[in-house]
């Protein structure tokens, strides 16, 4: 159905900046008393409210009360949050001091959540997803990508991606699965890890194609999860598959860039650990560099070098992370604020980094308010759009639209 949607006092359209690089909020396109005109889910035309009333006399009005802020939906390229139970446990312990192996000696890491997750049935981990998935709508994240990885088999990580896509038709936020089979070698699994990632190319990939799970591959190169030499073999013969490719790279140690550049990936996330090597390997690439501020926090240390990343020509998007082990919190507008306070990010850079920077790590249209796109929006009871950025991620928004309609009624 045809409407107007308005009047904002401010829209940000996101429109006409560059997919790369460091971002001024001078750059931003700002529609004073604004409207949107959709039709059947998608933009046709953002412009001034009583303009386009003037024009389209016979199109009705969904009217919005002065005094609020309208913005592209968030787009999260990067969670975890199909999975069963928690890692309390482990916060506790990290918080008291205890270090990643000691963590992981004691029963905790990957490894726990791989375990609560395969005890969870398929419709629990439906329900808990879309438990999930909708507390990000409601906060204003229309698009999410959701990791597998916490199966580890073939059976379980079936398992996980049939959840995604189950899920995905019972909530109304985009999910976009991605296989992280590779996300370590299972304690189980009795192997090399070399076999465990041929297991996957032979059995699991194949599979996943077939019933058209994901096109999404993801790995954790890391000198505790998977190298970077059997990295590099196991992404090239899934990008031969027709895979596209992104990676968990230089979370604690560097290398992971290195791949996600040979193999032509389409991102590469966390990078807490990148060097100046390895932020101009991403700036002279077509790769998005994916910072995870909620990693960071859950960790307890520094951001990713976003700064440096901007200044040097990069395209950066942020993401939450949101994972029941390094990342609980989930909260993406949160993260994102805190983390540019610290890291200097300007409010265009913030929130281009997340709506169409991130809809480019995901290879998907979107992030922007411009004819053609899907109306995903958001609208923040404020007048100043600089406001969602002070109150630190405290201010949310209090309207959602998918495809122009409220998801929470429909
Ligand atoms: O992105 N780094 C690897 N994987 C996740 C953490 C997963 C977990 O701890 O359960 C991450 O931080
Ligand atoms: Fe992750």
């Amino acid at each position: 159905m045809k409407k107007i949607i308005g009047p904002f006092t401010q829209i940000l359209p996101l429109t006409g900046l560059p997919l790369k690089g460091a971002l001024k909020d001078e750059q931003l396109h700002l529609i004073a008393n604004g409207g949107v005109l959709v039709d059947n889910g998608l933009i046709v035309e953002t412009g001034d409210f009583n303009e386009l009333r003037k024009a389209n006399p016979s199109t009705p009005t969904e009217e919005i009360q002065t005094g609020h802020v309208l913005l592209p939906g968030f787009i999260d390229c990067h969670t975890h949050i199909c999975f069963g139970g928690n890692r309390a446990k482990d916060y506790a312990m990290r918080i008291a001091g205890k270090t990643y192996l000691e963590i992981a000696k004691a029963g905790g890491g990957i490894w726990d959540t791989v375990t609560q997750t395969r005890a969870a049935d398929e419709a629990t981990l439906v329900n808990s997803l879309v438990q999930r998935a909708n507390r990000h709508l409601a906060e204003g994240v229309t698009t999410i990508e959701v990791k597998s990885g916490y199966g580890l088999s073939l059976e379980e990580e079936l398992k996980q991606l049939r959840a995604i896509k189950t899920a995905s038709v019972q909530t109304k936020a985009k999910l976009i699965a991605t296989c992280l089979a590779a996300h370590m070698v299972p304690k189980d699994f009795t192997g090399s890890q070399e076999e465990y990632l041929q297991h996957i190319v032979d059995d699991l990939l194949p599979v996943i194609k077939q019933e058209k799970l994901t096109n999404r591959v993801d790995i954790f190169i890391e000198q505790s999860a998977i190298n970077v030499e059997n990295a590099l073999i196991y992404l090239k013969k899934a990008k031969q598959m027709g895979f596209d490719i992104t990676v968990h790279a230089d979370q604690f140690t560097t290398g992971g860039c290195a791949v996600a550049v040979a193999v032509g990936a389409v991102s590469a996330d966390h990078l807490e650990a990148s060097g100046e090597h390895e932020i101009e390997l991403l700036a002279d690439s077509n790769i998005v560099a994916v910072t995870l501020p909620g990693a960071s926090m859950g960790l307890g240390m520094p951001y990713a070098p976003a700064r440096n990343l901007l200044n040097a020509g990069a395209c950066l998007a942020i993401a939450s992370d949101w994972n029941p082990g390094s990342a609980p919190m989930g909260d993406l507008l949160m993260q994102a604020a805190v983390m540019s306070a610290s890291e200097k990010l300007s409010a265009a850079e913030v929130f281009a980094g997340l709506t169409f920077r991130a809809a480019s790590a995901l290879k998907i249209e979107g992030g922007i308010l411009a004819p053609g796109m899907p109306a995903d929006m958001q609208a923040y009871p404020c007048a100043d759009y600089r406001e969602i950025l002070y109150y630190q991620g405290k201010l949310k928004p209090n309207k959602i639209w998918i495809g122009g309609n409220d998801p929470m009624t429909q």
